[in-house]
């Protein structure tokens, strides 16, 4: 076999960002808008690379110099996945590599991520097939680490792992949820969060006010554990409590933003049941939980106060296509 085709899901965070960062756990479900990589082994050693969704076309380097040198924006992780990948499993041929993505990457469903877990899920099928899902999560974490020096990786479990999990960072704790009939409603910000700029926003208040922001983290770990209780109950009543707390424990961190507040209250207005932002914060997502009649108003609400996103939760995790 020398080409393949891979996939893996979005995400969303339903409890608990920004604390995973800080080693609390949080719960986050993969989404039915997919990222994909086709992956051919070539035997000239050269590095191809497509990806016309980030506005990569015909990017190519000898493969010995992966990740050296000036590297295109959009091409920064698949190179990097690639570079780690073979540093592991050495090889000498080359590599044609496209992506590409069911959903727009300004949406905070975690392009980068998820393109870098195809792209070394490709690797593993092609070229090492008895790889561990766990493996391909480490080595998928570190590009992202290599890349852009912070995060929890919860984005890379629900890209590898798919369903809904009970993640703590750096993967210590990755566990599958019941999560299948999880009624969430998505809005759009229209605005593009940029998640470093926000945790190193974060990291300054916690600076300044040490003891309240760990308060507020502690608080954030036990909402987090009390919505994997509810979610396994199917108990979606609390579980909008408690994005309601966790909403208002986001906003004590600064990371909240008036479009995501008027998303956010005006679907609890329509019947939600609860809501709050999903992510780094300041743009990007928010998620409702609605249930029965409310559903169609709620909608509403999201239509007129940003965009609804319609998609399905619990994804499936990395699959060959
Ligand atoms: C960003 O989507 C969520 C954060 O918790 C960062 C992370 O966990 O990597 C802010």
């Amino acid at each position: 076999m020398s080409t393949i085709t891979v996939s893996a899901p979005g995400k969303l965070m339903l409890l608990g960002e920004h604390a995973v960062v800080y080693g609390k756990p949080c719960i986050v479900t993969a989404i039915d808008q997919r990222m994909h990589a086709t992956v051919t082994l070539t035997s000239e050693p050269l590095f191809h690379l497509d990806a016309p969704d980030v506005q990569v076309e015909n990017y190519e380097k000898p493969m010995n110099i992966l990740g050296e040198g000036d590297i295109p924006k959009g091409a920064k992780f698949v190179e990097q996945a690639v570079h780690n990948f073979l540093k592991k499993h050495p090889y000498s041929g080359g590599l044609t590599i496209r992506t590409f993505s069911d959903f727009h990457a300004q949406f905070g469903f975690g392009s980068s991520s998820a393109s870098t877990v195809c792209v070394i899920g490709a690797l593993a099928k092609l070229l090492n097939p008895s790889m561990e899902k766990k493996e391909i999560f480490d080595l998928s974490y570190q590009t992202v680490l290599d890349i852009q020096g912070k995060g929890s990786g919860f984005d890379i479990a629900a890209a590898v792992f798919g369903g809904t999990l009970f993640y703590v960072s750096p993967g210590t704790t990755i566990e599958p949820l019941d999560a299948l009939e999880l009624p969430l409603l998505i809005g759009y910000t229209g605005v593009k969060a940029d998640t470093v700029t926000l945790i190193n926003e974060v990291k300054k208040r916690a600076e300044k006010y040490p003891q309240d922001i760990e308060r507020i983290y502690e608080e954030m770990a036990s909402l987090a554990m009390r919505g994997r209780e509810a979610v396994e109950k199917k108990d979606w009543k609390t579980l909008g409590e408690l994005f309601d707390f966790n909403q208002g424990l986001l906003e004590s961190l600064g990371v909240s933003s008036l479009k995501l507040a008027l998303l956010i209250h005006s679907a609890r207005e329509a019947g939600a049941l609860g809501a709050k932002l999903s992510g780094a914060g300041k743009g990007d997502c928010m998620v409702a939980l609605t249930e029965g009649n409310e559903k169609k108003s709620v909608i509403e609400a999201l239509q007129t106060h940003g965009q609804y996103i319609e998609i399905a939760c619990h994804a499936e995790g990395l699959r060959t296509e």
